[in-house]
């Protein structure tokens, strides 16, 4: 259902007036504390910064905030997401630093080369086109650039297995439904989450594209992971 890039720019378009809400209250605000994990991990100060499935542009605000990169353009197939975010960067002075542009991850309007690191996340599970959106990441990054990607993952243990299928399979969609009045959106999340790669599984697809340097961390009992690679 949500397989193609209109319907899923046309689900995240639905529940943008929610998402930060509902994202922090579901998580209990520890999404703060994975992508904040993420933007440690990248080297200081550098130029340029793609963030890539941006949303509302928590990643790319707490990347500029952090002093981690001087510019970064955040990309999105959601225009709603979009100006929620572009309305955040205002609030918080930094429009200078921070744009966004409509435009499909598989498809990146951007010369070769050009940022010194690509950031994405909770997006790839999104993706129409895993393998063309992760050649584009390697294809603008110059040499010696890097990627982060954060995405949710399914935990190895059986105990946290059940805390985790009761928490996002049966509790979020209920609480989604009631706040954003979507029934299918929150029924989507979940099962995007389990459907997905992750692991050593979804190292393989970033040396497929291109990446050197890959690893993985898992965040919170496996609940989130933290991917890093290098293009050489
Ligand atoms: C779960 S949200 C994550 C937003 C944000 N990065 C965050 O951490 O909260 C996923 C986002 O991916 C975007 N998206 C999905 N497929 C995309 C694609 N092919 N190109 C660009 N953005 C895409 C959606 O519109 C949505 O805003």
């Amino acid at each position: 259902m949500y397989d193609t890039k209109a319907n899923i720019g046309a689900l995240f378009d639905r529940i943008a007036g929610h998402y930060d809400g509902l994202n922090h209250l579901l998580s209990l605000n520890i999404d703060k504390r994975w992508r904040h994990e993420a933007v440690k991990s990248l080297p200081d100060c550098s130029q340029f910064c793609l963030d890539v499935a941006t949303g509302t542009g928590d990643l790319a605000i707490a990347i500029v905030q952090a002093g981690k990169a001087q510019q970064v353009i955040g990309v999105d197939l959601s225009d709603k997401m979009i100006n929620i975010g572009e309305k955040k960067v205002r609030d918080f002075n930094l429009t200078t630093n921070i744009s966004f542009q409509h435009a499909d991850c598989a498809a990146l309007p951007f010369d070769d080369k050009t940022f010194n690191v690509v950031t994405c996340s909770y997006g790839v599970r999104n993706f129409a086109e895993l393998d063309k959106s992760l050649a584009e990441m390697y294809r603008v990054l110059v040499p010696g650039g890097e990627l982060r990607i954060l995405e949710f993952a399914y935990p190895t243990s059986r105990v946290m297995r059940s805390v985790y299928d009761f928490y996002f399979t049966k509790l979020l969609p209920i609480v989604g439904r009631i706040v954003s009045h979507d029934k299918s959106a929150y029924d989507y999340l979940p099962q995007s989450v389990k459907s997905f790669i992750w692991g050593d599984e979804f190292l393989e697809r970033l040396h497929k594209a291109g990446f050197a340097n890959t690893s993985f961390k898992s965040q919170t009992f496996g609940i989130s992971m933290l991917y890093k690679a290098t293009k050489l």
